[in-house]
């Protein structure tokens, strides 16, 4: 990040978190459930599918993954008694990985199993680099016994293409994004070239293999190679879907939708909105100045 940017973000960290709602309220549908609900059937009248996230990550006590693994039930519940076309992502950290694999794999296990008693799905999200092996270890116990769960794969880290090829085996359901966290140039590519061309031979690979690819990016770049090897392989419409996060590019959301392929958008809600939003805002820093100007205008 630039230092102008940097100094914005630095600014925009010590202002009261009422001042900073101006901008998360844009990216997160709020911090009740009701919000998030309320949010997907707006999409779902659109056309648009959602998955839905409680915030949260990294916690410090079991109690806390088992309030999470709660929220995740109240949100399979919710979907259901709504009618919603939508699915639930979660993070492993969030359900105490960190803590305790067996403890994190044993809450993981009991949200796939009550999904799967009303025929849904969930996502599991991919963190940084330390919980990498453990959450693909996690997914191929799951798969053992269930095929309503699938992973996250980035398309930054250099390891992401053996990885697919071995889940690849297990017939994987991915969502490969780029990757969100600061990693060393060790493990992940760092130019935005080299980062798009690994997404593009690893969205191949995945649809060459006839696994199930959820493309989640909002770069026109990639979203038209997605559109290329889409229609090079004849891809049919069930085997892939678009994914974006919710307040972001709705142009190209649309453009997407009215192109007919079926997109899905990632709804985050909860309490814990504050350090989901700092994280978008240090994602991109276009943000920072927009969110300056509506400070300002604001006051
Ligand atoms: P890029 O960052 O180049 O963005 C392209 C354009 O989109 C930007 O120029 C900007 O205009 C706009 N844009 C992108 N992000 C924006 C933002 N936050 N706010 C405003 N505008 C933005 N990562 C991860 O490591 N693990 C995970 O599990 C997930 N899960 C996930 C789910 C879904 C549905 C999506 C869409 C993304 C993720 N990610 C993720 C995040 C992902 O790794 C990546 O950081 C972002 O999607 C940004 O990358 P793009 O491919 O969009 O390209």
């Amino acid at each position: 990040m630039n230092p102008i940017n940097n100094f914005i973000v630095q600014f925009v960290k010590i202002l009261p978190k009422r001042v900073v709602y101006i901008f998360a309220k844009k990216y997160v549908a709020g911090s009740k459930l009701e919000d998030a609900v309320k949010v997907v059937k707006e999409l779902n009248a659109k056309g648009i599918i959602g998955t839905m996230d409680v915030l949260g990550e990294s916690i410090t006590k079991k109690s806390e993954a088992e309030e999470t693994k709660r929220h995740c039930f109240e949100m399979l519940d919710a979907i259901k008694n709504n009618n919603l076309d939508a699915n639930v992502s979660i993070k492993p950290t969030s359900l105490g990985l960190n803590l305790d694999k067996e403890f994190c794999y044993k809450q993981i296990e009991e949200i796939v199993q009550k999904a799967k008693e009303y025929n849904n799905f969930i996502r599991i999200d991919m963190e940084d680099t330390p919980y990498t092996d453990d959450t693909f270890a996690i997914l191929t116990r799951l798969q053992e016994n269930y095929n309503n769960v699938g992973v996250v794969v980035q398309a930054y880290l250099r390891r992401t293409f053996d990885d697919v090829v071995k889940l690849n085996k297990l017939k994987t359901n991915y969502r490969l994004c780029k990757g969100i966290y600061v990693e060393p140039e060790k493990l992940a590519f760092k130019g935005k070239q080299e980062i798009r061309d690994n997404f593009v031979k690893v969205l191949d690979k995945m649809l060459s293999d006839g696994n199930y690819a959820g493309i989640a990016t909002h770069d026109d770049y990639l979203v038209r190679e997605s559109y290329k090897l889409i229609e090079e392989k004849k891809i049919s419409k069930d085997k892939y879907e678009f994914q974006m996060l919710y307040g972001v590019t709705e142009s190209l959301r649309d453009k997407i939708n009215s192109d007919g392929h079926r997109i899905r958008v990632y709804v985050p809600w909860g309490e814990n909105w504050y350090a989901y939003s700092m994280r978008r805002l240090q994602e991109n820093p276009m943000l920072a100045w927009y969110i300056t100007k509506s400070i300002f205008s604001f006051k």
